[in-house]
């Protein structure tokens, strides 16, 4: 990226060059960061340079194996074999800088099976941004390139290369790229802006945003509309300085006279379109954002690009202000607006649109000055990686706060099929397949699965378990269970919501239950007369001769009574009858002595007691008896 002004110039030497415009230099090398988990020595955290093509993985992770090539390291030429590591993790194929196209390198380690690309540089310096090159026949390559690439800084390249050299001896070279926080994802609503220019004859790079307004448009509508994403369109703007304002090719190229310019598409003045319409479309696209934003729908803005690149084509001979406004009545977006928004081309005199444009051309915060056309910037941070329709929504995905995606983030086709490779590293029940592998755009996710309704609970990796309502319906709940026979016994119980308890006649942790011995653990049937007997699940008890065993008594007693028994019970009866009437008896008598003996006490305090005459002397009552 080459010095210059802060607002991009435009003087006829630069014309020829002047589709990626020059800036002041305050380039922005977004990261992501490798981590080195094995071996343990060479753990830590490394920055690394996310290249401009192929398809970084934004807001996700890759965890792989290091391999350097032993010939051909720089990777310019096919390699004869795939890659493949010894744990059969994906491989992460380390190259050097030099001898041709970063982009190249990539593709060919893509061809060999490589599931991301670690460049390593050749010079001790700043790590910088590694660009697509210009697009050509050659270069087809770009549009299939679909894995991550990142340059690293010499001295952890050269520690890699040692470490993957001596591999065989140490274990493998295990490392973590992690595009996390590559890109913020602060909030529930992404903004996003493509910086873009209404001209098509500029080549492939304008094809490439050509196809891509066209396949986005879907998405960015869905994700607008929602209310998910904010997007706005931008156009580079250049200027043309003073001294040469009058000159013919700053006024065939600009208007507002020199304030606002662009490039000839053809690079020739004397010839097709001139630069200045290309501003005038420019602003007349931005002033259909504007005017449709105003109205409700900032979404037209898509059917507008797409419809005026395909209804108004240059190569056509359409570009003209005539077709761009039957483009807007077909839209329905008033004309008038979008004329006064655009203001007077030829006036000497600011215009609030364009003028705004050249000063978000200038970097702020952490994005950076825009220098590549086409740039895409989602939440303040330049998007890097190829222009396409996957790749981009899996980054502005990746802009959401976790948990608040929309649903287009979490289709098919963004899924990373992670969870096809031993399931992710995630838990999975042999017996009913669920799994808690979960394939998203942001990479797998282990997360306890809820299965026909029954939800699983535990930490994913290792163990989930199902709780709740419905559990023991499903491989009885993860507890034991075993069937012999006719009879199954599980430790899952649907009255419990969660855990696992061996029912009874079971001892064990609910996970592995064991029959009890309740004969040799005297824990039943244990009256001398019982005769014990061990089953699965339960026990059998017997009594001695002709006794019953009562289970609840844990007793045996005697089904029948035998004439002893019965001559027994008649004595024993009648002696209680005959102890009971004698006893009255001996009572009554006893009774009686006492009274007759009390009464002649008493009698004897008035009379002789040889006078048997008592019949006028009064009783006193005094009886112990009334
Ligand atoms: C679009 O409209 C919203 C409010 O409706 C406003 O906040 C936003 O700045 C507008 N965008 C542009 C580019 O005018
Ligand atoms: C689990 O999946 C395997 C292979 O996909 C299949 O053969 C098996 O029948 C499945 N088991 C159940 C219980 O669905």
């Amino acid at each position: 990226m080459g010095g210059g002004g802060a607002r991009p110039l435009l003087a006829a030497v630069l014309v020829a060059a002047a589709m990626v415009a020059p800036a002041r230099g305050r380039f922005v090398v977004e990261k992501s960061s490798v981590r080195v988990l094995a071996p343990e020595h060479i753990r830590g955290h490394h920055d690394a340079a996310i290249g401009n093509f192929g398809v970084p993985d934004y807001g996700g992770t890759l965890t792989g194996v290091v391999l350097y090539p032993d010939k051909k390291a720089t990777g310019c030429a096919e390699f004869p074999d795939r890659f493949r590591s010894k744990s059969g993790r994906p491989v992460v194929l380390l190259l050097d800088r030099g001898e041709c196209y970063f982009a190249l390198k990539s593709w060919n380690a893509q061809q060999a099976g490589a599931a991301a690309v670690l460049i390593a540089d050749t010079v001790d310096e700043q790590l910088l941004t590694m660009d697509t090159p210009e697009a050509s026949p050659d270069t087809r390559y770009l549009d299939k390139l679909n894995i991550p690439s990142a340059l690293v800084n010499r001295a952890f390249g050269e520690s890699l290369k040692r470490m993957a050299d001596k591999a065989d001896a140490e274990g493998e070279v295990v490392v973590k790229l992690d595009w996390r926080e590559s890109m913020p994802h602060p909030d529930e609503r992404v903004e996003y802006e493509l910086w873009t220019n209404s001209n098509d004859e500029c080549g492939p790079r304008c094809d490439e945003q050509a196809a891509f307004v066209k396949s986005f448009r879907g998405h960015a509508q869905i994700l607008e509309r929602g209310g998910y994403a904010r997007f706005t369109p931008h156009y580079i703007t250049w200027y043309c300085p003073e001294a040469f304002r009058l000159t013919r090719q700053c006024q065939s190229q600009c208007i507002n006279h020199g304030r606002y310019c662009a490039p000839d598409p053809e690079e020739d003045f004397g010839e097709g379109y001139e630069g200045k319409q290309v501003v005038v479309e420019n602003l007349r696209q931005l002033c259909v954002h504007r005017v449709a934003n105003e109205s409700g729908r900032p979404w037209a803005w898509w059917d507008f690009a797409m419809d005026y690149k395909l209804r108004c084509s240059m190569k056509e001979k359409k570009y003209s202000k005539a077709c761009a406004e039957e483009v807007v009545a077909s839209l329905g977006l008033p004309l008038d607006k979008v004329l006064a928004c655009m203001g007077d081309p030829d006036a000497d005199a600011d215009n609030a649109v364009l003028s705004k444009e050249q000063e978000d051309q200038i970097g702020r915060g952490s994005r950076g000055d825009v220098t590549i056309l086409p740039t895409l910037v989602i939440n303040d941070v330049q998007y890097r990686g190829k222009l396409e329709r996957t790749a981009v929504l899996k980054a502005i995905c990746a802009g959401f706060k976790e948990g608040t995606e929309p649903q287009v983030c979490l289709s098919h086709d963004m899924e990373t099929n992670e969870c096809l490779h031993r399931n992710g590293g995630c838990w999975r029940d042999e017996a009913t397949n669920a799994t808690a592998c979960r394939d998203t755009y942001r990479g797998r996710v282990c997360e306890c699965p809820v299965v026909n309704g029954v939800r699983y609970d535990g930490d994913g990796y290792t163990h989930c378990k199902a709780v709740g309502p419905g559990r023991c319906a499903l491989n009885h709940g993860g507890c034991w269970a075993e069937t012999k026979g006719e009879r199954t016994f599980s430790a899952c119980s649907d009255t419990a919501l969660s855990g696992c308890r061996c029912p009874p006649g079971f001892q064990g942790d609910g996970h592995k239950c064991e029959d009890m011995d309740e004969c040799r653990e005297k824990l039943a049937c244990t009256c001398p007369d019982c005769r014990c007997k061990n089953t699965w699940g339960s026990y059998e008890c017997g009594c001695r001769g002709n006794q019953v065993y009562i289970r609840g008594e844990d007793v045996c007693v005697a089904n029948s009574m035998s004439r002893f028994g019965w001559l027994v019970a008649v004595l024993a009866v009648s002696c209680a009858a005959g102890l009971g009437v004698a006893g009255f008896v001996f009572y009554k008598y006893r009774l009686r002595s006492y009274m007759d003996s009390e009464i002649m006490a008493i009698m004897s305090q008035y009379m002789p007691l040889d006078s048997q005459n008592n019949e006028h002397q009064p009783l006193r009552q005094h009886a112990p008896d009334a």
